[in-house]
């Protein structure tokens, strides 16, 4: 499956690789800076609330904007309620999105009380409910997808749920799975368990015939930093494609490596190296903070850069980015955020 655009069921990505949906940080400005550089297949919306977007909630719709240049975008809903659901996902439909993916694995407790989220890996029956319910409420040209955990606990992990619940939502016209790599128990700890990826992998083509055949491709997800990981996420599950959130933080362009790597693999080369200059990182975080005030407040802005300047600056420079992380964090001003970088700029060599 290297190097192979993925099929989501009647559209067709440029790659193989997802940028995850990630609540505080995949907004409009984040998803368009990981789009310019290039090898991302599909980006995704944080979670939105089938109910906030019908009612219009300001939150919502800043979560859920989007742009010419943001395409093609996945949308993401969560929640219990077949009817919100599929009122959400003809919301979606209405406002751009080409995929409408169904949250099945987040964990966290706001979520999972409203029968949402992880919760629907333990009320399966529910779970194809809704797939079929905003299957129906969809247009043929926008294909449904869900994203899920191992399942909840070890034992459902054993027992492959996952496997089965996406082969039951694969039957009700879910055309996409993509699985990250742990339980809910685990939350985020202990490492993403590429042979439990591998079994719903299995569990999907059995039912569904090899993805590369016009059979439901899952995408394999967790702890992919590299595109060293991408490639062996793929070689070891069998996946047709690769989501990646965390590993995108500091490094926007690992989709454009791991789409070489690929390439390469299955050209028999050495892949070029594609990672940035120093020069083009640097813009790629003015781009960045330009774009969140564009797209949000400057108050927003001035948040989210000091917040993500410390990933951000790992990626720039990984041993000596002190001074750069310093001075953008304490910017009273965009003004002072922008000569920060250019200061550290112009100061190399010698920066602390
Ligand atoms: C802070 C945070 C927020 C997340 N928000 C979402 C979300 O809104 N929707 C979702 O499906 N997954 C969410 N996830 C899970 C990620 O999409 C992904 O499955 C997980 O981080 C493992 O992949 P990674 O190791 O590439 O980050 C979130 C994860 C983190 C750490």
């Amino acid at each position: 499956m290297l190097a192979r655009p993925l099929q989501l069921g009647p559209v067709t990505l440029e790659t193989n690789l997802l940028l995850a949906p990630i609540a505080g940080w995949c907004e409009l400005a984040w998803r368009e800076t990981c789009r310019s550089m290039g090898g991302v297949g599909l980006a995704c919306t944080d979670l939105l609330s089938p109910q906030g977007l019908i009612c219009g909630s300001e939150a919502t719709a800043d979560l859920a904007r989007t742009s010419e240049f943001d395409q093609p975008i996945g949308m993401q809903l969560y929640g219990g309620d077949p009817q919100a659901l599929a009122d959400g996902a003809r919301w979606c439909a209405d406002h751009g999105a080409t995929v409408v993916d169904i949250n099945m694995g987040c964990p966290v407790d706001k979520v999972c009380k409203k029968e949402g989220g992880s919760q629907l890996m333990r009320s399966p029956e529910l779970a194809q409910r809704i797939a079929q319910a905003v299957r129906q409420a969809l247009p043929d040209s926008i294909p449904l997808t869900a994203k899920m955990r191992l399942g909840w606990t070890e034992a459902d992990a054993e027992r492959n749920c996952a496997g089965a619940l996406a082969v039951s939502l694969a039957r009700v016209g879910v055309c996409g799975i993509t699985v990250h790599g742990r339980t809910t128990e685990q939350l985020f700890r202990g490492a993403c368990r590429r042979e439990g990826i591998r079994r719903v992998v299995e569990a999907v083509g059995e039912a569904t015939g090899d993805a590369g055949a016009g059979g439901v491709p899952v995408i394999g997800n967790g702890d992919v930093r590299s595109a060293k990981d991408a490639v062996e996420m793929m070689q070891e599950t069998g996946c047709a494609g690769v989501m990646i959130g965390r590993g995108s933080f500091a490094r926007p362009w690992v989709f454009r490596e791991a789409w070489e790597a690929q390439l390469a693999l299955r050209e028999g080369r050495t892949p070029e190296d594609r990672e940035p200059s120093e020069d083009e990182k640097l813009d790629l975080v003015l781009a960045f903070f330009a774009r969140l005030r564009e797209y949000r407040s400057e108050a927003h802005a001035m948040h989210v850069i000091r917040q993500k300047i410390s990933w951000l600056g790992k990626g720039i420079n990984k041993s000596h980015c002190r001074s750069l992380k310093d001075t953008v964090r304490s910017a009273k001003t965009p003004g002072q955020v922008i000569e920060a970088v250019e200061a550290w700029r112009a100061g190399a060599p010698a920066r602390a």
